[in-house]
């Protein structure tokens, strides 16, 4: 009897976080947790769907009058009822637009667009053994989710935690994750400085590096490991450990190369291949025509920027989150045309099938559904 969007207008006024359908989470609590980071406390609504530790969201705000979204990852263990609630540690990008928004203005009260929670890093049914988590600078969120997860478990695993910052003034969660390794005899805390003198006795300092992971896991071979952080350390984490561990899990969050090329890092991407897929696709950029199906548009876009961002830089807005081919918000069907996956290099021609807007670039004219 009453069209959602007519309803969502109308009840906005009484409760921002009210909808009819929409997922949305007002922020309850915001604690500084280090230089230019927050966390961010949400108190969802009925829309939001559950999550495991260790996942990630993608979250939306309002900026300068443009809806961005981006992806973060959940620090807090999961809950249920009523007093379920979500935390998010955002660290600000300089000149990026949906961090400094959240660290530098959202305030208590105000409500995020929530998407569902994505990612394979997580707990399984019974976790054992000897893990090991490699974590760099804002990489530390999903693996903090996790050892909340753990400890909540009483630690059932012998936990190594290598937390890299490049300063102190960077560190998250130090108290607790001190105290956590006093609680649980099974925990180990390290701590590595990279652009600073390590102060504290027992801290560490350099890059991952062979010779470093060799003292200070010296039996790596014996070890799952769970790495996070930007592209470049993820990759480096992978080159020195997959061949030599039980397992191998990472994820990067590194976004889209400066280049203007969405450069997908980690993931089980290989951060060369996507440099030289790069490098072509500059190298031989031109523009094609491509037409979205359902408003009849007509644009001529860049062959050197992922779709994404060259239908953004038309004005555009579709749908999107982590902007490395992980969430898979922003798929869309490729009606007619030839596009490049940017993160295997492969080109792909059949109608209809489903493109990442965000990893995908045209080849040739193009119709997209949207
Ligand atoms: C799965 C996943 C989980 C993530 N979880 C977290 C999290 O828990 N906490 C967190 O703080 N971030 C996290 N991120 C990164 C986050 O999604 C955004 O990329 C980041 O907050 C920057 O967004 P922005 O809108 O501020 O910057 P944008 O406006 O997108 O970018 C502005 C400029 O900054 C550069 N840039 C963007 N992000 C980074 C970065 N991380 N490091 C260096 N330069 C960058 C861009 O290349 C661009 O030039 C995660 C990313 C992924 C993919
Ligand atoms: S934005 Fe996440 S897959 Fe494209």
């Amino acid at each position: 009897m009453v069209d959602p969007e007519v309803f969502d207008f109308w009840v906005r006024h009484l409760n921002p976080a009210w909808s009819w359908s929409r997922p949305l989470a007002t922020i309850v609590e915001r604690r500084v947790e280090a230089r230019d980071t927050v966390t961010l406390v949400l108190k969802p609504n009925r829309h939001v769907g559950d999550f495991l530790a260790g996942q990630h969201v993608n979250v939306s705000a309002e900026v300068n009058g443009r809806r961005v979204t981006r992806s973060y990852s959940l620090t807090n263990v999961p809950s249920q009822g009523r007093s379920r609630r979500l935390s998010i540690t955002v660290k600000r990008v300089e000149g990026g637009a949906l961090s400094t928004h959240l660290v530098q203005q959202a305030r208590v009260g105000d409500v995020l667009g929530i998407g569902p929670a994505f990612g394979e890093m997580t707990l399984p049914p019974q976790p054992q053994g000897r893990w090991l988590f490699l974590a760099a600078g804002s990489g530390i969120t999903p693996l903090m989710g996790l050892t909340r997860a753990l400890a909540a478990q009483r630690m059932p695993v012998d936990l190594t935690l290598l937390y890299w910052v490049k300063t102190h003034a960077e560190l998250c969660f130090l108290q607790e994750l001190r105290a956590l390794s006093t609680r649980f005899p099974r925990m180990r805390l390290q701590v590595i400085v990279t652009h600073e003198a390590a102060s504290v006795p027992g801290e560490a300092q350099g890059l991952i590096s062979a010779s470093q992971l060799a003292e200070l896991v010296p039996k790596l071979s014996e070890h799952q490991v769970f790495a996070c952080g930007p592209g470049g350390f993820v990759v480096t984490a992978r080159e020195l450990c997959a061949e030599r561990c039980q397992a191998f899990i990472a994820e990067g969050f590194t976004p889209a190369a400066p280049s203007g090329i969405a450069g997908a890092r980690g993931n089980g991407v290989d951060v060369n291949a996507n440099a030289n897929v790069e490098a072509e696709a500059h190298a031989h950029a031109s523009t094609v025509r491509v037409t979205l199906q359902r408003t009849g548009r007509e644009l001529r876009l860049s062959t050197g920027l992922s779709l994404l961002e060259a239908l953004e830089a038309e004005g555009l807005n579709p749908p999107s989150g982590c902007r490395m081919g992980v969430c898979h918000s922003c798929v869309c069907p490729r009606v007619e045309g030839t596009t490049q996956d940017m993160q295997s290099g492969e080109t792909q021609s059949e109608a209809n099938m489903a493109v990442r807007l965000c990893v995908s670039r045209a080849c040739s004219d193009l119709t997209l559904d949207i």
